[in-house]
């Protein structure tokens, strides 16, 4: 059983900014992380530029691009099965032009329209390893028009052994905290009401004026003196917009500093959710993937969290079978994951990947079926931890943000607390984007289930 980020978002393409004169027809489709999601509304406000709205119907499209994800091989056959239903699309819309982007892909994007018209049928598009595309004001797709997703870094420096990413993405940049705060104001003004700056390790984020994380060394002094971290960038959004909510993913344990916690707890709307991936809870494998960490460091990490955000949840990312991996291991795993209890978690098992310095230095030895057994142990004990944690907050009073109606019935808004978590409750006078205060009355093991408290009638 494997999951992935967001799987109720996998392959949507619903859309809203047009412009009036543009006569062509763009259906964009993302796979994989946030940040893929969030490139592709920069791919489409690019796109919005040169003459291409967007749409949701598949068949009315000229040019029908999908964002792709490399990360595990499981990710690549889905999405070579989603070409084969575009390639049967093409038969009967012959002049509808397909594109590939994202990990899977290997070009630049300004080559993409030229390609089109020179009528080639696939094309392959990568938004650049150098840019950071932070004057791009992305067209926002998918949105409900309350949260939005923002980019403040591009590419990795980790070298993580397992991870495609950095061989993908390129080399870390930040991006320039002014050209941030323009984005949320514009998000804000536009009645957005919760944002998630994104970044492979957003942690690691550093403005000095622009240039690689890896050159600040480089960096004048003066440089050096007026450079904007993690820290300095979330305590600076927070201020602006103290009415917006603020989230952030993903956190690199060996990057998370108590500053950017503290800075979490003095800010009431900087939200309560670390999403700490530690993929594996042995020092032996960890180490093997250059995790620059151990498994006594990141339980120091998380009683700091503990002591300093008492409300934070916590989750997490796991890799089983990883190469070498033995049963204790194993075991070191889930003993760290019964001392986190993680609110949730993203479980995987280790998928090799062409390129990677596990790929090149270590075999995959650890068979199928025994990954698959012990990835099937974490997602049952994770399901416990997940049980435990939804069901503290029964009797206790959240505060949501109204995103959607629920999947279950139409009299129901669906949103999430602080912590990440959805709640759903009745609809009452709520409409989208409302702030509410729930009461929490039975819970599902993922879910919330409440009704809103109405100060006024009390
Ligand atoms: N930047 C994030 C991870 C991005 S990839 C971080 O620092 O944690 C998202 C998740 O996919 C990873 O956390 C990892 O759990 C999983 N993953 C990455 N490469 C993988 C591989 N080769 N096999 C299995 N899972 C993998
Ligand atoms: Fe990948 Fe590690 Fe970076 S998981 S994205 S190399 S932090």
């Amino acid at each position: 059983m494997e999951k992935i980020i967001d799987e109720s978002k996998q392959g949507e393409s619903l859309v809203l900014e047009q412009k009036k004169d543009n006569t062509r027809k763009l259906f964009i489709e993302s796979y994989g992380c946030s940040m893929n999601f969030s490139d592709s509304e920069i791919v489409a406000a690019i796109l919005l530029k040169e003459g291409y709205n967007t749409t949701q119907n598949l068949e009315e499209a000229d040019l029908v691009l999908v964002n792709t994800c490399s990360i595990r091989d499981k990710a690549e056959q889905t999405i070579r099965k989603r070409l084969e239903k575009y390639n049967a699309v093409k038969r009967i819309n012959p002049k509808m032009k397909v594109g590939v982007l994202g990990c899977m892909a290997d070009k630049d994007l300004p080559n993409l329209l030229a390609e089109v018209e020179e009528g080639r049928d696939a094309i392959n598009v990568l938004l650049s390893k150098d840019e950071t595309y932070g004057d791009i004001s992305p067209v926002r797709l998918n949105s409900n028009g309350v949260s939005a997703f923002v980019s403040i870094t591009r590419g990795c420096d980790n070298m993580c052994t397992f991870c495609v990413v950095p061989f993908t993405r390129g080399r870390e940049r930040s991006r320039d905290p002014q050209s941030i705060l323009e984005e949320v104001n514009d998000l804000w003004s536009r009645g957005f009401k919760e944002i998630t700056l994104l970044g492979q390790n957003v942690d690691s984020y550093l403005w000095y004026g622009g240039g690689l994380k890896k050159d600040f060394d480089k960096a004048s002094d003066m440089q050096k003196a007026t450079a904007v971290n993690f820290s300095n960038l979330l305590e600076l959004c927070a201020i602006a917009y103290p009415k917006m909510r603020i989230r952030f993913s993903t956190s690199n344990p060996q990057d998370l500093t108590l500053d950017v916690i503290e800075t979490m707890a003095k800010h009431q709307n900087i939200c309560k959710h670390i999403h700490l991936p530690v993929q594996s809870g042995s020092n032996r494998i960890l180490k093997e993937m250059n995790r620059l960490h151990t498994r006594e460091e990141y339980f120091a990490l998380i009683d700091n969290i503990r002591r300093i955000l008492p409300s934070c949840s916590i989750s997490q990312d796991m890799i089983t079978g990883f190469p070498t991996e033995t049963e204790a291991d194993h075991q070191d795993t889930l003993s760290l994951m019964s001392y986190v209890k993680y609110n949730f978690g993203y479980m995987f098992t280790y998928s090799e990947r062409p390129g990677t310095l596990a790929e090149r230095k270590l075999e995959d030895d650890v068979p199928e079926d025994v990954k698959k057994r012990r990835l099937d142990e974490i997602v049952q004990l994770q399901r416990q931890h997940s049980e435990f944690r939804t069901n503290a907050f029964i009797g206790t009073i959240v505060e949501v943000l109204v995103e959607r109606e629920s999947k279950k019935s139409d009299q129901e808004w669906s949103g999430r607390t602080s912590q990440n978590v959805v709640a759903v409750f009745p609809k009452a006078n709520y409409i989208i984007g409302d702030l509410v205060s729930v009461k929490i009355t039975d819970c599902t093991s993922a879910t919330l289930i409440g009704e809103v408290i109405d100060y006024a009638l009390i």
